[in-house]
């Protein structure tokens, strides 16, 4: 709700408030972020900052009227050179080369949400949306700087439901002179505060998401990206808590970017116990010159509050990427587990191998078969061919038209990777083309994976994108495409542009991007769409607004994943983040786990499989089949139900950022977690194994989100071990001597399997949320009995729950 009277701005969510106040001179001050509050006139007048005198060592602008001095307060707008010290929302260089500004209140608007929207069309920038069309609402607030008649608006959308508000900016440019836009964020949020826990997400290519924390004290935090992605670096995705909050307790506030650039998030302590909190786009890519009557928008920045801990904010964000960034035919429709070529043939494909693989995949119940890369140009490897989107005939004879059509007629649908923002400079497409990449004639061209980036802020470029991958995706009648973009920027220049131009590129790469993802995703609104870089080099909610998915790292070792995956779950649903049950020893890593860890493992995100399956035996794939079995079942809970952090040394990042596998004293897991369907009456729980830890043997397993009023029935998943698991302790029970790894080891161990423990209980809600199952006894070796737990390194457990009639 957008509630505007007397100069005070109340925009509420379910259960928070967001209020300000335009003052006497038309400044926006901030009155209050946080739990719903009943801001009577009253309340307003208590939430005011008093002035009786002026600071010492500030800057006072209007003695005469007031005493006010701009960094001792809370504001909407910041700009340079008033007095505010900390970093500002804005700065613009006017014509006159200064850019010292003061934006002053205007007029306010309240609109339906779809209606900002149409600011955002195709070749623009993506914004959240309401699909219920009139149902949350905008404000839109505009401003005009003192001297030089420069226009803000700034936007807020209030979502509900999601106790989310997103802002952004633009700016108009009405003075009659060109201006310089030196800095414009997206989101600025200030509070009083003397101390702040910032948690933010880092790592790089195959370990993306790490949580570090830090305690700010004063001073500044600041992180972001520059290599032209939203990064494995740096996710936008920040949270800022009281200093003791935890997973369940305390205040917290978070915010996202709906963008893919180069992005920068900073909190800013000034000198009098105020907390300023930015983000937006990196001011290092802005500098971008903008003509009189030309406007610029940011991209939009979303923020919400809770006074639970991340369990809060984690719901938050995920009902609000859910319900109004993801969108289009797949935004609630059920993935379908597929099988991926890469970790199983890597640029080794052939129509042959595919279909092998594809039947392999169908007979054990896969629904979607995905060919990687490699099927192009004369790509055998990663020096050659990206941009020449032809069918590489030796590997394909009959073309991807052909071999997708027998694929579909195994009953299986078909989907296809590209990596259309790239080109090789081994391609035709560079050959004829050589300005069409983002590198300067002047310098030695640095490359990443052998590539080049192609310039998408040309109409040219994204033109033929268009075009190329319209016939790409009607030639293989594709249900499915994996979009992969594999380097970080570097040269900044597009050929042809001024040197004004120059300093907007990557801004303008972004543009044209999304313009062709635009135009691509309404020309075929069935393909599901899979956003990729490297794994996770660009994850965020401008890639989400487009395609409901995106492959979340490289690395799909399941101990690693634990820590990924987790990472993504603070801000993002799990129906975003894509997760493959690959071979062991791992391909990333070289560890070994167990296929029923890598199932659970995989099936808490988007699931799917990527490894030869035509090479595993019949027990392996027997396991398969019954996991994918066991997931399409509970399919809509895994992808749509909400998510829980429950414990496990994943979750446990120190101020440091130091992450273990060990696992804690406590329960020695890597990860604990469960996904509790909406109508709270199914769920799954997951407990991952770190390194084992003799005689920690108790542990319990305690849900969350669950009814407290209803009954539920938990069990385990049942586990049968191979005998060989105890080594030579076989010799404990066999009459006869048996010789570890031996012909005789491996005939019992084709006839005897040991029963894993059996947990089975019916159970009230308030029991499984509140106190927990005590789970078996793990094997320590002292001994074993009918139900203890085997619980090897990197072991996993799955928990199922469901309401009992
Ligand atoms: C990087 C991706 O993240 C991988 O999954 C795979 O698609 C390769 N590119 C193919 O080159």
């Amino acid at each position: 709700m957008i509630k505007v009277s007397d100069g005070v701005f109340e925009l509420s969510t379910n259960n928070t408030t967001y209020a300000f106040v335009a003052g006497e001179n038309g400044e926006l001050l901030h009155l209050y972020y946080g739990k719903k509050i009943d801001l009577t006139e009253g309340a307003v007048n208590a939430l005011k900052q008093k002035w009786s005198n002026q600071n010492g060592c500030s800057i006072v602008w209007d003695p005469e009227k007031n005493l006010r001095c701009p960094d001792d307060e809370k504001t909407e707008v910041s700009a340079f050179g008033y007095g505010d010290t900390k970093e500002p929302l804005i700065k613009i260089r006017f014509a006159d080369g200064s850019s010292a500004s003061s934006f002053r209140f205007v007029k306010h608007e309240i609109s339906d949400i779809k209606d900002v929207q149409y600011s955002y069309e195709a070749g623009s920038l993506p914004h959240s949306w309401d699909k219920d069309g009139g149902k949350e609402k905008a404000l839109t607030l505009t401003l005009k700087e003192e001297a030089t008649e420069v226009q803000i608006k700034l936007t807020y959308c209030v979502y509900e439901e999601a106790d989310c508000i997103t802002r952004s900016v633009t700016v108009y440019n009405s003075s009659g002179k060109d201006i310089v836009i030196e800095k414009c964020y997206s989101l600025q949020l200030d509070m009083d505060a003397d101390a702040v826990k910032v948690s933010s997400f880092h790592g790089d290519w195959g370990r993306e998401m790490d949580k570090c924390d830090v305690m700010l004290t004063g001073g500044a935090f600041v992180s972001g990206s520059a290599g032209g992605t939203s990064s494995n670096h740096s996710n936008p995705f920040v949270m800022y808590g009281e200093p003791a909050v935890s997973e369940e307790y305390g205040e917290c506030y978070a915010t996202n970017l709906v963008y893919s650039g180069n992005h920068r998030e900073s909190a800013e302590f000034g000198g009098h116990g105020k907390l300023r909190i930015l983000t937006g786009i990196n001011p290092d890519f802005l500098g971008i010159t903008l003509g009189t009557g030309a406007f610029f928008n940011s991209p939009e920045a979303v923020m919400t509050y809770s006074d639970t801990g991340y369990r809060g904010i984690s719901r938050n964000m995920h009902y609000f990427v859910r319900h109004h960034i993801v969108r289009g035919t797949w935004q609630f429709k059920e993935r379908p587990v597929l099988l991926n070529s890469w970790e199983a043939a890597y640029f080794k494909i052939s129509e042959h191998k595919m279909l092998k693989l594809a039947k392999a995949a169908k007979s054990v119940g896969i629904e979607l078969f995905v060919m990687d890369d490699g099927w192009f140009g004369h790509r055998d490897d990663d020096t050659t061919s990206l941009g020449d989107w032809y069918d590489h005939k030796e590997k394909l004879p009959g073309g991807i038209g052909d071999l997708s059509k027998k694929i579909k007629e195994m009953g299986l649908m078909f989907g296809i990777w590209v990596e259309p923002e790239m080109v090789s400079e081994n391609s035709d497409l560079y050959r004829a083309h050589p300005d069409w990449a983002v590198q300067n004639p002047e310098r030695k061209q640095a490359l990443g994976r052998n590539q080049l980036i192609l310039d998408l802020s040309k109409k040219a470029v994204q033109d033929y994108l268009i075009e190329t991958m319209s016939d790409v995706f009607t030639r293989s009648n594709a249900d499915y495409v994996k979009w992969d973009m594999n380097r970080n920027f570097s040269d900044y220049y597009s050929n042809g542009a001024t040197p004004e131009g120059q300093r907007s590129l990557s801004h303008d790469y972004y543009l044209g991007l999304y313009r062709v993802m635009h135009v691509l995703t309404e020309r075929f609104p069935n393909i599901l769409f899979e956003g990729c870089a490297s794994g996770g080099n660009r994850f965020d909610l401008g890639i989400l607004s487009y395609f409901p998915q995106i492959w979340a790292s490289d690395d799909t070792d399941a101990a690693a994943r634990c820590t990924i995956q987790t990472g993504y779950s603070y801000g993002y649903p799990q129906s975003t983040w894509s997760a493959h049950v690959s071979a062991s020893p791992n391909h990333q890593t070289l560890r070994h786990t167990p296929l029923d860890t890598r199932f659970a493992v995989a099936s808490l995100g988007v699931f799917g499989y990527e490894l030869n399956l035509c090479d595993l035996d019949d027990d392996a794939l027997k396991e398969i089949a019954a996991d994918v079995e066991l997931y399409k079942g509970m399919r809509s809970v895994m992808q749509f139900g909400q998510y829980y952090r429950l414990g496990g040394t994943a979750v446990t990042s120190t101020v440091s950022g130091q992450q273990g596998f060990l696992g804690n004293r406590l329960d020695n897991a890597l990860l604990k977690a469960c996904i509790v369907s909406e109508d709270m009456k199914d769920a799954v729980g997951v407990l991952v194994n770190g390194t084992v830890r003799p005689n920690y043997s108790h542990t319990s397993f305690k849900f969350a989100g669950l009814d407290d009023n209803k009954t539920y029935h938990f069990a385990n998943r049942p586990k049968k071990y191979d005998v060989r698991v105890m080594g030579d302790l076989v010799n404990t029970m066999a009459p006869v001597h048996v010789k570890q790894d031996s012909a005789l080891h491996a005939l019992i161990a084709k006839f005897i399997k040991l029963d894993g423990e059996t947990e089975d209980y019916t159970l009230p809600g308030s029991v499984l949320n509140n106190a927990g199952v005590s789970l078996s006894q793990t094997y320590a070796g002292t001994g074993y009995g009918d139900n203890t737990r085997i619980y090897k390194d990197f072991e996993a457990r799955m928990y199922l729950v469901s309401e009992k009639q």
